[in-house]
């Protein structure tokens, strides 16, 4: 008995000592000392041995037992590290490859120029509104001097929910609810989207605009001409040459419409204005013997496309990388 064990506890040394994978490590303990392992059949077969020599018999296979578990890991960490090893060497680290780009967002060009605007504007005084993207027909229209049948409707080309509702087609009805929200003295701007059913190289369904009103006491053509030029000049980082252009607009008395001098010495209108129509302030209770006001409506894509280059206003909403990540 005593030699089968001398034989069990050599042939195990060997075995682990043989070994180089964890897994055939783990195949060793199962074979010795698994539940049905060498060595515990050999402590379980302890009470068929004479009761005398059972003591020395039980310590020497625990002995052995012990030798195989520390054998085991002993081979277990040094296979291990050549695994981890192996693994360094083959899976080699180029550190001469490119990095890896992180992608970082930015702004739309659109609410880019936008919010230029809307600093230039903030310098001079103005405070931002807002208004609704689903507008009354009332605001949109009636309030603005454009009564029902009015030919300047068909101008507008709109897009209808019912008879009474509809998206708006100009940022001028928030005029009126900047008026009727906080009367006057007033100076906004108001920026948004608006839509009219139109689409080609210059028009979109959807485009913004930047309205801007000022009704105050003496307020009179000159002061819209002045806040124009010099909100052109610092837009346009540069002295524009501009011109008023006589025009009509229902709400507003005189109207003009502003053109710029372009590079290639051709005008281009980017926005409509006038003097706030008597009939629209009196629609609101407001006394026109005392107060008077200007309007203008600037479109932003517009103005996007003079001061970047931009030739065809769809670029704007196509998603194309490319194009968006020049600004
Ligand atoms: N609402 C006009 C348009 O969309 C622009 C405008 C605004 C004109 C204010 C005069 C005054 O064309």
């Amino acid at each position: 008995m005593g030699d089968n064990l001398s034989d069990l506890s050599n042939s195990a040394i060997q075995e682990i000592n043989e070994c180089s994978s964890s897994n055939d490590l783990e195949s060793i303990r199962v074979k010795y000392l698994g539940k049905k392992g060498t060595v515990t059949a050999a402590l379980k077969s302890l009470s068929e041995i004479d009761p005398r020599d059972r003591p020395a018999h039980g310590k020497r296979i625990n002995e052995i037992k012990t030798l195989i578990q520390e054998k085991l890991s002993e081979r277990k960490a040094s296979i291990q590290k050549q695994e981890i090893n192996q693994n360094i060497e083959n899976k080699m680290i180029d550190v001469s490859l490119p990095g890896r780009v992180n992608f970082q967002g930015h702004r739309h060009p659109v609410t880019k120029t936008l919010l230029e605007i809307e600093e230039i504007f903030y310098g001079a005084g103005f405070v931002v509104e807002d208004g609704p993207e689903i507008e009354d027909e009332y605001h949109n229209f009636t309030a603005l001097n454009i009564p029902h049948n009015h030919p300047a409707r068909a101008m507008h080309d709109t897009f209808y929910f019912n008879s009474e509702y509809l998206l708006r087609t100009h940022t001028s009805p928030i005029q009126i609810r900047s008026m009727e929200k906080d009367g006057v003295p007033i100076r906004v701007i108001a920026p948004g989207k608006v839509y009219r059913r139109d689409s080609d190289i210059t028009h979109t369904p959807m485009f913004h605009q930047i309205e801007g009103l000022v009704i105050d006491k003496g307020i009179n053509f000159s002061h819209l001409k002045g806040i124009l030029h010099q909100f052109i000049n610092t837009f346009f980082e540069e002295n524009t040459d501009v011109r008023f252009r006589p025009s009509y607009f229902p709400f507003t008395e005189p109207s003009a419409e502003v053109d710029i001098l372009s590079k290639d010495n051709k005008w281009l209108e980017i926005l409509g204005c006038g003097m706030v129509h008597p009939k629209v302030l009196e629609n609101l209770g407001i006394n026109t013997e005392i107060y008077s006001g200007y309007a203008f409506g600037m479109g932003v894509e517009r103005l996007a496309m003079l001061k970047y280059g931009i030739k065809d206003i769809r670029s704007f909403y196509e998603n194309d990388l490319n194009f968006l990540n020049q600004f």
